[in-house]
């Protein structure tokens, strides 16, 4: 099987890295396709792709042709694409909001499935959610999650909705969590602790936090419950999260990433 990714910025290289990791892929079975000169002299220099810069030399010849530019370059790909795809290819993207609908009547390609990454994908701990449009066969999509695990996990939603709606947990998510960990950071460094002391204080306690809910069944509320006793000084950081409302607006702030992807769909449509 050979693949092309078109497009190697964070994603798109993220991702060939680890496919080209992947049992189930003989070497030299990745072609990767960038517009930009500098990151093709890059890519060269790692010895098992094969490097284009011409859609002609590597769409005709690939089984799986895996999308990663940015979404407003979509429209203009995919133009450039036609004439050089064929019927038996599968078509994935990772682009924010382009809807699946679109990507069949911009390529004419029918076996398209859409995916949702995140950044941790860079590190193996990613979470990916997929779907795939009907033409898929169902080895394909297998052979497809094999692949997309090889950046982390994955989850295979049952409506497109869900890709969007994924966005605003899983794919902006790891930005809440920064969002959280910069506010204690600074909590921190008021109370008086070093910088580097502050970084090892808070990443320690995202790091264990999340080790002590994922080898349990314990939802966070009960967690909550097993730190904070009454009276004391975990209830006052709580009670004073749940005056401010940040539950809501934590929801709120969510929503507003979901609402942004179906925004840019629509955008693209
Ligand atoms: N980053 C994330 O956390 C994240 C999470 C979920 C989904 N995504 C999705 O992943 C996609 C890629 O994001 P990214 O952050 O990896 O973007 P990126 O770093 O900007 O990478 C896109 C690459 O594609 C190149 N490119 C643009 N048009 C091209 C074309 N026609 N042919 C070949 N290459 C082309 C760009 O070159 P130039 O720089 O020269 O334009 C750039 O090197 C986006 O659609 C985004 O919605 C990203």
């Amino acid at each position: 099987m050979k693949i092309l990714v078109i497009g190697a910025g964070n994603m798109g290289l993220t991702y060939a890295q680890a496919m080209s990791k992947s049992k189930s892929l003989k070497k030299r079975n990745i072609m990767i396709l960038d517009s930009s000169e500098e990151k093709q002299e890059r890519l060269n220099k790692i010895s098992y792709f094969d490097v284009f810069d011409k859609l002609e030399d590597c769409v005709p010849g690939a089984d799986l042709i895996f999308v990663a530019v940015k979404p407003h370059h979509s429209k203009g790909l995919f133009k450039d694409m036609a004439g050089l795809t064929s019927q038996g290819q599968v078509i994935i993207s990772i682009m924010a909001g382009v809807t699946i609908e679109f990507i069949k009547n911009a390529t004419g390609l029918q076996k398209v499935v859409r995916a949702m990454p995140n950044l941790p994908a860079q590190v193996g701990k990613g979470l990916t959610s997929y779907i795939a449009s009907p033409e898929v066969s169902r080895i394909e999509r297998l052979t497809i999650e094999d692949l997309l695990n090889t950046t982390g996990k994955s989850i295979l939603v049952s409506k497109e909705k869900y890709i969007d709606a994924s966005t605003g947990i899983s794919g902006s998510g790891p930005a809440y969590v920064f969002y959280f960990m910069q506010s204690m950071m600074e909590a921190a460094l008021q109370m008086g602790f070093s910088a580097n002391d502050s970084k090892v204080l808070v990443s320690q306690t995202f790091a264990g936090a999340i080790e002590l809910f994922n080898q349990s069944d314990l939802t966070p509320d009960r967690w909550m419950d097993k730190v904070a006793s009454k009276g004391g000084t975990t209830r006052a950081a709580l009670d004073s999260m749940d005056d401010n409302n940040l539950n809501e607006l934590i929801k709120e702030a969510a929503f507003a990433a979901f609402n942004r992807a179906v925004e840019l769909g629509e955008a693209h449509a």
